[in-house]
């Protein structure tokens, strides 16, 4: 496999002259970052050798490289989610193309449904914590050591550092945020009200179909990790309503430019 990284790695640095040390996965909330981003060069997935192509409706994909505020980044837009049929390796293997092209921090962002009583519609929340309830672990199969340690240390899966900073910048901003552990499962259903209300007495506060593989390859590899959700909807009981990939998206967007403001802030102290 790290060949194929290399490979990946070897085409893009031909592409790109700037060697940026934070990437972003522009998940759903993030995709207007987009047009903050400067000097940038596009490159579509289906160019890039080894990469897999985005299918889901609503993600396009291309992996950018610009600035944002003046530093430089590398964003994906658009990601390989497993329940589109890819496997983790594939869809984690963007997060090995970063490593290896010298990313340090890695930025995150999704939908999620909220569990949590005290959130609402519209809120952004900070991720503390995940729980993976994947029915795939990312590095099941052989350790490659020069890729991480066999036994990844998970105890600061998302740098408390950069919580605390993004914590700042948000009240600097006015801006309301909430904090929560984000519960991975593979999708593509939404909860049943019985699932949300078991991924509620296990601890999360909001559940989701991303980010934890991405996360967990990212942790091996020994890049920091900072990410937010949107909650799109609620898994409350009493609250819950049907709910429809679009609705996750309206409502997506219209929280977008406030995730993008502490973003983009946030990219300039790390
Ligand atoms: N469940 C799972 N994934 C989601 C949800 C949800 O309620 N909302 C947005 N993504």
């Amino acid at each position: 496999m790290l060949e194929k990284i290399q490979e990946t790695a070897d085409f893009l640095k031909k592409k790109i002259s700037t060697r940026p040390k934070t990437g972003i996965i522009l998940g759903t909330g993030l995709g207007n970052l987009v047009t903050e981003l400067t000097d940038k060069t596009e490159i579509p997935y289906e160019t890039i050798p080894n990469f897999p192509v985005s299918t889901v409706e609503g993600h396009s994909g291309k992996l950018i490289v610009g600035k944002l505020g003046g530093v430089d980044v590398l964003a994906m837009q658009g990601r390989f989610h497993y329940y589109e049929g890819y496997d983790m390796k594939q869809v984690t293997f963007p997060v090995r193309v970063m490593k290896a092209l010298g990313i340090e921090t890695l930025l995150v962002s999704n939908a999620a449904g909220g569990m949590n009583p005290g959130f609402e519609i519209g809120d952004l929340m900070i991720i503390t914590d995940h729980i993976n309830l994947f029915p795939e672990h990312p590095l099941r199969g052989k350790n490659n050591p020069a890729m991480g340690t066999r036994f990844p240390d998970m105890s600061e899966a998302y740098s408390k550092e950069l919580i605390e900073k993004a914590k700042d910048i948000a009240h600097e901003n006015k801006i309301r945020v909430v904090e929560g552990v984000y519960v991975g499962t593979s999708g593509p259903t939404f909860e049943t009200p019985a699932e949300y209300k078991y991924f509620r007495i296990i601890g999360g506060d909001a559940v989701g179909m991303s980010t934890v593989p991405e996360v967990i390859v990212a942790n091996h590899a020994g890049i920091k990790v900072f990410g937010m959700s949107i909650i799109t909807d609620l898994g409350v009981e009493g609250k819950i309503v049907e709910v429809s990939h679009e609705e996750v998206q309206e409502i997506g967007n219209k929280a977008q430019p406030l995730m993008t403001t502490i973003m983009k802030e946030l990219v300039k102290r790390i």
